[in-house]
């Protein structure tokens, strides 16, 4: 019996070091370590021996089958790791195109956004930006916009606190940036603004940009021409431009400014409403009483400034008739800018 035991620990040993597949392995394994497999038997014929004998055959016995089911599993291993690496090698297709990794695209309002700061640096504008969460102070009262002024409520605020609030147009920078600078100045101050609006032309939070210029002896013919250029340039056409007098209260005379329309040119279609006409923006030569405010004199400087709406430049530009559109990251949309 026990020379039984130490052949089949021979057998077994060497036999395994010779498979060199799962199929074999498996052979193997049916053959000696299976329930009806040589140690098995070996297991079961330990019933027959002498009393005396069996405690020390039944531990030599399980201790050969133990190191060769060690044997057995270590080898299990080898061969998994083996056909993985054949797998693998098998199924490389050098034929299929590589995998590029996605690129980004900037939002259509930032593109617009840098296009428009684009013209303006190149006609001589400086670039500033400000804070959102704005003093009533800067966005209001400095502007000409007193408490209980009835232009107050055009604006939809969002007010933080009190004084506090989420500037509801970029005018603000004029202040802030007169306040800490002397003229001449030729400033474009870019940003994100606040109102409480939403529809298919409004959105809560859109983009403005507002420029100014003060110097001495600055004149509405100055704005016009600086507007000229910049349509020209934005929408790539000779555009015609028309000034309808308005009202804001940081300007005077105010106006607000129409292009010819993209889409007709001016002979009347759905998106002008049939004017021929589109409103692009508000300007107008900056009131004495905001100069007065930042400690300006009046009589020595003058200037002018407008505001307009990057979403709005953009919509009319690229024909699109739903500002949320921007706004709901729907990559079939964005991916077309
Ligand atoms: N701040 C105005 C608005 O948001 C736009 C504007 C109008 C800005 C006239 C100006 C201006 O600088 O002169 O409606």
């Amino acid at each position: 019996m026990e020379q039984t035991i130490v052949r089949l620990r021979d057998e077994a040993t060497q036999q395994l070091t010779q498979i060199s597949n799962a199929a074999d392995l498996e052979e193997f394994r049916i053959r000696y370590l299976g329930r009806k497999g040589l140690f098995g038997t070996i297991m079961r014929e330990l019933g027959t021996v002498s009393a005396e004998e069996r405690p020390r055959l039944g531990q030599l016995a399980n201790s050969v089958k133990a190191a060769i089911e060690d044997l057995f599993a270590e080898k299990q291993t080898a061969l998994a790791g083996d056909t993985r690496t054949k797998k693998g090698q098998g199924s490389i297709d050098i034929s299929l195109p590589g995998r590029y990794p996605e690129q980004g695209r900037l939002h259509p309002v930032t593109q617009i956004m840098n296009e428009v700061c684009a013209i303006f640096e190149a006609l001589g504008f400086s670039v500033a930006e400000g804070p959102d969460v704005e003093q009533d102070h800067y966005n209001f009262e400095a502007l000409n916009i007193p408490a209980h002024h009835p232009a107050r409520d055009m604006h939809d605020s969002f007010y933080v606190s009190e004084s506090i609030l989420l500037r509801t147009h970029t005018s603000p920078m004029q202040a802030r940036i007169m306040e800490a600078c002397q003229p001449p100045l030729r400033v474009i101050a870019p940003g994100k603004v606040y109102r409480c609006d939403s529809d298919i032309t409004h959105t809560p939070m859109f983009h403005q940009v507002e420029g100014f210029l003060v110097d001495t002896k600055v004149s509405f013919a100055d704005l016009k021409g600086v507007l000229t250029i910049f349509t020209q340039k934005m929408f790539a056409k000779d555009l015609a431009l028309r000034f309808r007098p308005s009202f804001f209260p940081f300007t005077e005379p105010s106006a607000e400014v129409d292009i010819a329309c993209v889409i007709c040119g001016g002979a009347g279609c759905r998106v002008c409403k049939q004017t021929g006409w589109l409103e692009i923006l508000g300007a107008g030569m900056i009131d004495p009483e905001v100069f007065r405010m930042v400690g300006y004199d009046p009589e020595v400087y003058s200037g002018f400034a407008f505001g307009l709406g990057i979403e709005r430049i953009a919509m009319l530009k690229y024909g699109i008739n739903d500002i949320r559109l921007y706004y709901e990251n729907d990559l079939r949309f964005l991916s077309q800018f």
